[in-house]
């Protein structure tokens, strides 16, 4: 299977998965004429319809060698919307998100949409990482710093952490522990980080789970 088309199907998985279960939830809820509850479902499954039809046109502007435009991105807001996106997971798992993005911090000049995908990615092994914990004692935490002429960012979590081989292999394609993973989020990461002029690190914090350590450039091009 060729790289992008291994990206397309790792992508546009989730926002389909999510949008199906928002309108099978909403049909529930009209069959139960418990109409007033379902605006905000149909609304959650508009957000993930237009993330699929981005994350298309990218795909489309990759093949084709368009080249992207870069843009002012603010991380926090970014992040706001990746809570948002992984929303159902978040609250099924009852994680607790602590957002320590200081308002000062400057915006990156990115894809924004490559940003999301970063976090999204991080995020959603976050999640997965922590569903065996016991309900409500899971979390995710993220701090930035503006350091030299980037940003720094690490995002991490209180799942168990990553075995010995996963802190080897994490970022190479296929690498998964997961019976339902393809173990290509971290890989896709990576690239998109490198892209950025930026890099990743991760490791594990004592006594809790992964710390992931990403660095971006303010301004990629300048490099
Ligand atoms: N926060 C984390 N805590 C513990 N293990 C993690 C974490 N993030 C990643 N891993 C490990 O790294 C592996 C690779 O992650 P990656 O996102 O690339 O693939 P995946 O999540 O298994 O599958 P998918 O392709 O659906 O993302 C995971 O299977 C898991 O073993
Ligand atoms: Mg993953």
């Amino acid at each position: 299977m060729g790289e992008i088309a291994a990206g397309i199907v790792h992508e546009l998985n989730q926002p389909l998965t999510a949008a199906l279960s928002y309108n099978q939830a909403a049909l529930r809820l009209i069959r139960q004429q418990q109409v007033q509850e379902v605006p905000p479902l149909l609304d959650a499954t508009v957000v993930q319809i237009k993330r699929i039809s981005d994350l298309l046109l990218q795909f489309r502007q990759k093949l084709t060698r368009e080249q992207r435009e870069l843009q002012p991105v603010n991380l926090n807001q970014i992040w706001l919307r990746v809570v948002m996106l992984l929303e159902k997971e978040l609250r099924s798992g009852k994680i607790t998100i602590i957002n320590k993005i200081p308002e000062t911090l400057p915006d990156l000049l990115a894809d924004p949409l490559w940003i999301e995908q970063i976090l999204h990615n991080i995020l959603a092994n976050a999640i997965q990482a922590q569903q065996q914990n016991q309900l409500g004692s899971g979390w995710v935490a993220i701090k930035a710093d503006q350091s030299d002429n980037g940003v720094s960012l690490t995002i991490s979590d209180g799942g168990p952490g990553l075995s010995t081989q996963a802190l080897q292999e994490v970022f190479m394609p296929f690498f998964t522990t997961r019976p339902d993973g393809l173990g290509l989020g971290m890989a896709l990461t990576e690239t998109l980080v490198q892209r950025l002029n930026g890099n990743i690190k991760v490791d594990n914090i004592k006594g809790q789970g992964a710390c992931f350590t990403l660095w971006f450039p303010l301004n990629p091009q300048e490099l």
